[in-house]
């Protein structure tokens, strides 16, 4: 594995391994992705090994616009609307595949339908564009493992795995994309990410949520609805107490979250450590610390984790999910 600057040359490298059929990792806005020729099924299939990834769970494609996008997915009206408003950027479209759609069934997993995002990041749209193909790539970590959001996660994680690795940093914004359906007469939010249900619903007026209550924990016979949905998901190591009160136990460690006290257990030197997601209580910087932080308490090998409890509101849905099911022991 090399990990090289995001600069011209590095870029240029990059896509000429995408377009030889290897794998890259590179930053977005969100988190970094794993990236591989979306059109090439042996370049895709490599991106499941690497990952340890089910097959049932499909992979969203990366191209840098919405006119690039229209020769694998259909867009409707609200479709056109909602990559209006927000790309580039952090929303994913489940959308019906085209007819002969030149992306890799394997993206799909056996679906009819396909993910498309359009990334804003400049490291990621220079590459797309450098290499001439679609991009698809999930989050660069393990499955199941905290996704990441510095180059250095993805080396530690895929190291063995992954040819080049891009470091443009680390990610602005920390979550992964909300992923909305368009496949249905109603919109379904399969995963509440980086744009809030609220903004999507000023688009395109009412939209489902799939909810905690729809997710797996088995993989499934047939392809699933919303095949990311497990229970479990971006675990650290270290087991995950959730709404911690103002006292910690013996050997734990706290994420925490504004500016309430919280105290060590009686008669000890108090947790193993502590990180902030955001002292002033703002959600958007609460998201972009969440997996660095995790990443970090988690490397210290604490008995455990206690999580501040964060408001439900706007982001802090997205950050609750993915707390909930780093929490969550299958
Ligand atoms: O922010 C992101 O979305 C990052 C960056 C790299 O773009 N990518 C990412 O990919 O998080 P991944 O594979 O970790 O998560 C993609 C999610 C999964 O939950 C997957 O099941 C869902 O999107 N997905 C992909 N294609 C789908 C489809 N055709 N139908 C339903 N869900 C799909
Ligand atoms: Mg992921």
């Amino acid at each position: 594995m090399a990990l090289r600057p995001a600069d011209g040359a590095g870029i240029a490298a990059a896509a000429d391994r995408l377009r030889s059929g290897g794998l890259v990792a590179f930053p977005t806005e969100t988190v970094y992705g794993l990236g591989a020729d979306a059109t090439d099924d042996r370049a895709v299939a490599r991106i499941f090994a690497a990952k340890g990834r089910p097959r049932f769970n499909p992979l969203i494609v990366h191209a840098p616009d919405l006119a690039a996008h229209r020769a694998w997915a259909v867009f409707d009206e609200r479709a056109l609307r909602l990559a209006e408003a927000f790309w580039p950027g952090a929303l994913t479209l489940v959308l019906p595949r085209t007819p002969d759609a030149p992306v890799s069934r394997l993206v799909s997993a056996g679906l009819d339908s396909v993910a498309v995002r359009a990334p804003d990041h400049p490291v990621a749209q220079a590459l797309m564009r450098a290499a001439g193909c679609p991009v698809a790539a999930p989050s660069a970590n393990r499955f199941g493992r905290l996704s990441p959001t510095e180059a250095r996660h993805v080396a530690a994680s895929l190291g063995g795995a992954v040819e080049i690795v891009l470091d443009g940093g680390p990610c602005s914004g920390g979550l992964e994309s909300t992923v909305l359906s368009l496949t249905g007469e109603t919109p379904v939010l399969l995963r509440p990410g980086l744009v809030t249900h609220e903004s999507i619903e000023e688009i395109i007026g009412p939209v489902q949520t799939a909810g905690a209550g729809s997710a797996v924990d088995a993989p499934p016979e047939a392809p699933l609805e919303s095949p990311g949905m497990l229970a479990a998901h971006y675990a650290p190591r270290a087991r995950l107490r959730l709404g911690a009160g103002d006292a910690l136990e013996e050997g734990e460690a706290l994420l925490a979250f504004g500016d309430a006290p919280v105290a060590g257990p009686a008669g000890t030197a108090g947790y193993a450590a502590v990180r902030n997601l955001s002292p002033a209580g703002d959600l958007t910087e609460a998201a972009a610390n969440l997996f660095r932080m995790l990443h970090e308490l988690d490397a210290l090998a604490p008995a455990a984790i206690a999580v501040s409890a964060i408001p439900e509101d706007g982001l802090g849905a997205a950050i609750n999910d993915r707390l909930r099911r780093a929490a969550h022991r299958a």
